[in-house]
């Protein structure tokens, strides 16, 4: 038994639908969740300078919270430093989040897959390098879409949403794409309005189920001894990095969730 938390990290809030989708499969496990909102966005950023950032808040994050597992609940941060991050903490389990390629391509016929992501993520060669040669991968970066929902969404965005998304829709429909790939954990706050607007023609695909079952085949190895065994009431925490109290934002989404929420570096 191993009552320590699974730790998520993102940029902002983008993992939080992760999150959610592994609370919902696993309530018992206690979620330490991590919003680097000191060093957003990460998607404009530099490889070797996330990779710095990441192993900076890593050593912190491991000497605070003492997770079980990490989860990159953040596909820039996985393209851009999650090796060195094994490499530099081997005795902790990652689990890193990569755009679902694979699945959009076995069910595309026109074998071009859309990927969405941040410039850092779409520039990557390991995107490329997730076709295999099997199909060819259009992407498209959208940091615009990032800061939206990092921003939070107000009943005046309504409209906005479906506006923004299918400018998006339309270019890669135009490209021949029929299957798109959200390769941006941001862009899971857009999901119903991606399926909308992309049906009937073009297929959306995301990672949380994957993510999800990797988490629990860690939490299964050696017999399940990192799994939290009968943990009624799991202390979840909302965690920031940088020192301005969290605004009404941060604070409602804690609410939302059922999480306290704290500055990293107060704890
Ligand atoms: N949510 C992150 C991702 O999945 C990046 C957003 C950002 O900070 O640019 O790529």
């Amino acid at each position: 038994m191993d009552k320590r938390p699974i730790l998520f990290l993102d940029s902002g809030i983008g993992g939080i639908p992760y999150c959610r989708h592994f609370r919902q499969s696993d309530p018992a496990e206690t979620i330490s969740y991590l919003a680097d909102r000191l060093n957003f966005p990460y998607g404009t950023r530099k490889r070797a300078e996330l990779i710095v950032i990441l192993n900076t808040l890593m050593e912190k994050l491991i000497k605070i919270v003492n997770p079980k597992i990490a989860v990159l609940a953040c596909n820039t941060a996985t393209v851009s430093a999650l090796a060195e991050l094994r490499q530099c903490f081997p005795d902790l389990p990652f689990v890193g989040t990569v755009p679902a390629v694979k699945p959009a391509m076995l069910a595309g016929k026109t074998g071009k897959v859309g990927v969405l992501g941040t410039e850092r993520t779409i520039e990557d060669p390991y995107i490329q390098s997730l076709a295999g040669g099997n199909c060819e991968i259009f992407g498209i970066a959208a940091p615009e879409l990032v800061t939206f929902v990092e921003q939070g969404f107000t009943p005046a965005d309504e409209n906005k949403k479906s506006k923004l998304v299918k400018k998006y829709i339309n270019r890669f429909r135009d490209a021949g794409v029929d299957t798109l790939v959200l390769g941006c954990t941001h862009f899971l706050f857009l999901l119903e309005e991606f399926k909308r607007e992309a049906a009937p023609h073009i297929k959306i695909f995301d990672s949380m189920d994957g993510i999800t079952q990797r988490i629990e085949s860690l939490l299964d190895e050696k017999n399940g001894a990192r799994r939290t065994k009968n943990n009624a009431l799991p202390q979840n925490r909302l965690l920031l990095t940088g020192t301005e109290p969290p605004d009404s934002s941060w604070q409602n989404l804690a609410k939302q969730l059922d999480f306290s929420l704290s500055l990293l570096d107060k704890l």
